[in-house]
C-alpha cells in the first residue's frame, strides 16, 4: 500500500475532489465494515491536507429498505454519520415516478415479506401489491408455495381479478423467483389482470402485444441490473440481474418476445445523472455554492460492469477495488478503470494524492 505522503497543509482549503462509494465489496462484506472503510472515511472526514470534509456519497445497486433505516444502519457498522443526502440506493430513482402511479395498483418485488411495500408506500406509492398479497388472494396462482404465516401476516386482502396492475417495480432481489416470474408472466400477458384473458396470441401464441381491454400493458421497471454480487461468500452471487434474465427467458418462451422494460440502477445514465445531482447538494450543503468549479469525482467500486462502467460513462474518474467482485487473477476488468487499488483505504490515498 502506498505510504502517504503529507502534503504542505491546505488547512480551509475547499477540497477540489468528492468521492462516490460503492457498498458491497468496498465499505461492506455482507453486514460488516472492511477494515480499510473506517480509515478511508477517517481520512476524508478531516485527516487529509485540508484538515476539513472531503464530500463523499454513497451509490449502491442494494436496496429493500428505506433510505432512512439503511443509512441509520451504516452509520453504526461504519462509525461515521452517513445522512440520506448522503446515500442513493438502486431503488431511490423510484421517487422520480411517483406522480405516475401514486393512486395506480403497481407491484412491488424483493426483499422479504412487505419490506418493499413499506419502502413504496413511503415513497408515495398508495396502492403497492406483493406478490404474496397474490397468492394470498389465491393459492392456485402459484401451487408450489404454501404461505408461512409470517408472509401471511404481512399480506393485504386484495381482489385482483378487479385489480389491474399499471406497473412492476423490481425494488430489490425477489427471495422466490419462480412465483414472481409466474406473476409478472401473468400481468405482463392480460393488460395486468391476474388470471385475465392474455392478449391475442394467448400463452401460446407468439403474440407480445397483450393490449387486453385496451387496458395499457403493465410498465415493468428493474432497480438493479447486477448479474453477480460481493456478500460473505466466497463467490459473487447471484443478483436482481439473474432475476431478470430468468423472467425474460421464461417470458419469451411463453409469448416468443421478451417484455419491454426499463432499467435503473447502476451503469444506468438515468441513475448516475440523478446521482450527480445528490452529490453536487452535498457539496454545496457542506461549501456553499462558492465552489468555483465543481469538484472532480472519484467513483470507487468492486465491480467493473456497474461501478467503473458507469463512473467512466458519467466522465468520472474510476478506482477499482479487489475487495469485491473484480478479481485480478481472472485477467483484465471488462471496463478499464483509471486506476485499480487493493482496497478503498488505498484508493482515497491515491485521488487524494493526485488531486493535491
Ligand atoms: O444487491 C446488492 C448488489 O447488487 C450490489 O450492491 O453496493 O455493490 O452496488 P453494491
Ligand atoms: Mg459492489
Amino acid at each position: 500500500c502506498r505510504s502517504y505522503q503529507s502534503k504542505p497543509p491546505l488547512k480551509g482549503a475547499i477540497p477540489p475532489l468528492a468521492f462516490a462509494f460503492d457498498i458491497d465489496g468496498v465499505l461492506l462484506r455482507g453486514s460488516q465494515a472492511i477494515p480499510a472503510a473506517k480509515r478511508a472515511l477517517t481520512i476524508l472526514e478531516g485527516a487529509n491536507p485540508t484538515g476539513s470534509k472531503i464530500p463523499y456519497i454513497l451509490l449502491t445497486n442494494g436496496g429493500g429498505t428505506s433510505e432512512e433505516a439503511r443509512c441509520s444502519k451504516l452509520t453504526s457498522i461504519l462509525g461515521f454519520e452517513i445522512g440520506e443526502k448522503q446515500f442513493v440506493q438502486s431503488h431511490t430513482i423510484l421517487k422520480t415516478i411517483v406522480d405516475k402511479y401514486a393512486n395506480l395498483p403497481v407491484l412491488v418485488l424483493g426483499g422479504r415479506n412487505d419490506e418493499v411495500r413499506k419502502v413504496a408506500e413511503g415513497y408515495g406509492f398508495n396502492k403497492a401489491y406483493t406478490t404474496l398479497d397474490v397468492l394470498a388472494w389465491n393459492p392456485a396462482v402459484w401451487p408450489f408455495h404454501d404461505l408461512t404465516e409470517s408472509e401471511r401476516q404481512s399480506t393485504k386482502e386484495v381482489d385482483f381479478s378487479q385489480t389491474p396492475i399499471a406497473a412492476a417495480f423490481v425494488f430489490h432481489d425477489p427471495r422466490n423467483w419462480a412465483l414472481d416470474i409466474q406473476i409478472l408472466c401473468d400481468i405482463c400477458q392480460s393488460g395486468g389482470i391476474i388470471g385475465g384473458q392474455y392478449g391475442s396470441g394467448g400463452a401460446a401464441g407468439r403474440d407480445s402485444t397483450p393490449q387486453t381491454g385496451g387496458r395499457r400493458r403493465p410498465e415493468l421497471i428493474f432497480c438493479n441490473p447486477d448479474l453477480l454480487w460481493k456478500a460473505n461468500f466466497e463467490r459473487p452471487r447471484l443478483g436482481q440481474g439473474g432475476f431478470k434474465i430468468a423472467f425474460q427467458a421464461v417470458y419469451k418462451a411463453v409469448t416468443g418476445s421478451e417484455y419491454p422494460y426499463v432499467q435503473f440502477g447502476k451503469p444506468t445514465e438515468a441513475t448516475y445523472q440523478f446521482t450527480k445531482k445528490v452529490l453536487h447538494d452535498r457539496f454545496n450543503e457542506l461549501y456553499g455554492p462558492v465552489a468555483d468549479r465543481p469538484p472532480h469525482v472519484y467513483m470507487v467500486g468492486d465491480n467493473p460492469e456497474s461501478d467503473i462502467a458507469g463512473a467512466n460513462a458519467a466522465g468520472w474518474s474510476s478506482v477499482l477495488v479487489h475487495t469485491g467482485v473484480y478479481d485480478p487473477q481472472q485477467g483484465p476488468p471488462s471496463h478499464t478503470p483509471t486506476h485499480q487499488a487493493s482496497d478503498v483505504e488505498e484508493a482515497v490515498k491515491w485521488a487524494i494524492e493526485r488531486e493535491f
